[in-house]
Formats: C-alpha cells, sequence, structure tokens
C-alpha cells in the first residue's frame, strides 16, 4: 500500500503518542500519567522543555533552510546594511535566543527543585536493591517483603535506599523522579500518592543481566487498609509442625536443600539474607520481582529450575522427586 500524506496525517499523531507514552495505553507505568504531586511537577517541567526544544528545533530547521534557499551569492558584493543584519542575526540567533532558553530551562529546573523538596518526615521503609529484586523493611514493625511496596496513600513515607551489590536507580514514575541507590549511602525518596493506587516501579540503572526484570509494585492503600495490612503480617508465625505430618515433610525438604542458608522464615531457624525473605511469601503478587505472576505452578518451576525464567540470578536449581516438591509447597503455603 502506498502511503500517502491523508494517512500519514491520521497515523503520526498515534505514532507520537505511543512513542511519548513508552507505547502502552495503560498508565501504572508512565511519567506522563502522574498521580501525585511531584510527579506532576516533573511531568510539567518535562512537557515545558519538550516545548521549548521542539520550538528551537523549528527554528533552526527554518533557519537551515532560508541558508540553503536564500544563501547570498559568493560573487555578489553584498551591500553594507545586508552585512550589519546578518551579523545583528547570528548574534541575536546564535548567543541571545540560546542563552535566554537556557536561562528559562534553568529556572523551570529551579523551581521543580525547589517544589520537589519536603521534609524528612512519614512513616520510614528501607529498602535494598539486589541484583535482582528490592528488599522491603518496615523498622516500626519489623516486616519483611520483598518486590512490593505497600504506602499509605494520604501520607508521606520516608523510603530510605541503599544497595547491596551494585548502583541500582528506584523510579516510580507516576510518583516521582529517579534515585538512586548506592552501596555505601543512604539516599532518601519521600512518596505520598494522595489516593488510593497501583503502580509500577522499575530499577531505572543497568544493574546486571536481568536489570530489565527488577520491577517493583507499590500500592498504596487508605490508612485503614493499610493498617489492617500491617496488622495482618504482624500475627504470630505458626507453630513448629507435629513430626510425621506433611508439614514436617515439607519442612524437612527445605532445610535439606539448604533453603535456610539464602532465606529467611520469620520464627524459624531459617535466617539466611541472600534472598528474599520468604515470611509473607503467600501474599506475593510476582515471583523473580515482577518476573512471572505467583501462581502454584510457578512457584513449582521456580523451585525446580529457576535459571530457566532469569538466567544469572543467583539462586540454583533445586531438582526434587514430585512428592518432595508438593509437600515443600505445602510447607511454604503454611507460612504466614
Ligand atoms: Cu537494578 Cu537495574
Amino acid at each position: 500500500m502506498k502511503l500517502t500524506r491523508p494517512h500519514l496525517r491520521r497515523v503520526m499523531p498515534t505514532v507520537f503518542a505511543a512513542v511519548v507514552t513508552g507505547c502502552r495505553l495503560e498508565s501504572t507505568q508512565s511519567a506522563v500519567h502522574p498521580a501525585a504531586e511531584a510527579a506532576r511537577e516533573i511531568a510539567t517541567l518535562g512537557w515545558i522543555m519538550g516545548g521549548m526544544l521542539a520550538v528551537s528545533f523549528l527554528l533552526v530547521m527554518a533557519l537551515v533552510w532560508i541558508a540553503v534557499h536564500r544563501a547570498p551569492s559568493a560573487e555578489r558584493n553584498e551591500p553594507a546594511h545586508i552585512r550589519r543584519r546578518t551579523g545583528v542575526l547570528v548574534i541575536a540567533g546564535g548567543i541571545a535566543l540560546p542563552g535566554f532558553i537556557l536561562v528559562a530551562m534553568l529556572f523551570a529546573s529551579l523551581h521543580t527543585a525547589l517544589a520537589l523538596r519536603k521534609p524528612l518526615e512519614g512513616i520510614r521503609i528501607q529498602v535494598t536493591g539486589h541484583q535482582w529484586w528490592w528488599d522491603v523493611r518496615y523498622p516500626e514493625t519489623g516486616i519483611v517483603i520483598a518486590n512490593e511496596l505497600y504506602l499509605p496513600a494520604d501520607e508521606p513515607a520516608v523510603i530510605e535506599l541503599r544497595a547491596a551489590d551494585v548502583i541500582h536507580s528506584f523510579w516510580v514514575p507516576n510518583l516521582h523522579g529517579k534515585i538512586d541507590l548506592l552501596p555505601e549511602t543512604v539516599t532518601r525518596i519521600v512518596l505520598e500518592p494522595g489516593k488510593p493506587g497501583e503502580w509500577r516501579g522499575q530499577c531505572a540503572e543497568f544493574c546486571g543481566r536481568q536489570h530489565a526484570w527488577m520491577a517493583l509494585k507499590v500500592i498504596a492503600l487508605p490508612r485503614p487498609e493499610f493498617d489492617a495490612w500491617i496488622e495482618a503480617r504482624r500475627s504470630p508465625p505458626p507453630p513448629p509442625p507435629s513430626p510425621d505430618s506433611r508439614r514436617a515433610r515439607g519442612e524437612a525438604v527445605f532445610f535439606r536443600e539448604s533453603c535456610h542458608v539464602c532465606h529467611t522464615i520469620e520464627g524459624t531457624r531459617a535466617v539466611g539474607k541472600v534472598g528474599p525473605d520468604l515470611t509473607h511469601l503467600n501474599s506475593r503478587l510476582t515471583l523473580g520481582a515482577g518476573r512471572v505472576p505467583h501462581t502454584e505452578d510457578n512457584l513449582a518451576r521456580w523451585i525446580i529450575d529457576p535459571q530457566s525464567l532469569k538466567p544469572g540470578n543467583l539462586m540454583p536449581a533445586t531438582p526434587l522427586v514430585a512428592d518432595d516438591l508438593t509437600a515443600l509447597i505445602g510447607y511454604l503455603r503454611s507460612v504466614p
């Protein structure tokens, strides 16, 4: 099919919209669909800068067009007033206009930077970036989860960020800008969604082979629901399984296969720190930091051969006979 001008006119806005929205119509991970005040400030700055750059680009292209089509010929001796006009144009267009645009952008950036400054007050949440998952801790209540960040919707949360290995970058574009996670230093960002909702965060600094699968789900709940979520995770761990029970068999597999060397389950002697804490595994929405939905089948796949789902991650394969696998999953399902 031959593309005609009317075709292009109809198609181009769609292409443009797809490009600026990251080719997705949903808006749970998008800097141009801000949900919080901070993200709105950043998006506004982005549009202002984009607009100024678009105008500058068109202006430069127009000047190039004039230069190409209306250039004075070399042989012709230009009268003095034309040479003067050219000089004025060069100074205005080459120094004054870019100077004005850069200063305007500087002031717009400073305005945004000041608007983003927030006092470090609110609920404290510690987030540590690992290759390639997120450890999330609520120090006031001792709750430890992974790859999900639950927040109260209408109040600020101070996120304290660290890196366990290499530099990562915390980015929930609907809520705020990017901030690096560094191995030696704590960085902080204040998130205040302002309304309940769910958004997707993503590590935004290349950190190795599975950088793209270092996703983080952010869930903002109204305060009463957030309190209920905390309370549900503070219930005491279940008592140890009675000998000869199915749960005891699963627990035996867990320790026989050395899962406890890397993982923690509260209330047991599993206190490993290498992989995600498994105490609240059952409420996890995904496995492998967003890699696959958390289903029974995917959990079995992950235990038996995690490298097939996320090559390069630190968890080794655990070949198990079917009965041991079922018992192990049953045991994991029995922790809160
Ligand atoms: Cu962590 Cu990219």
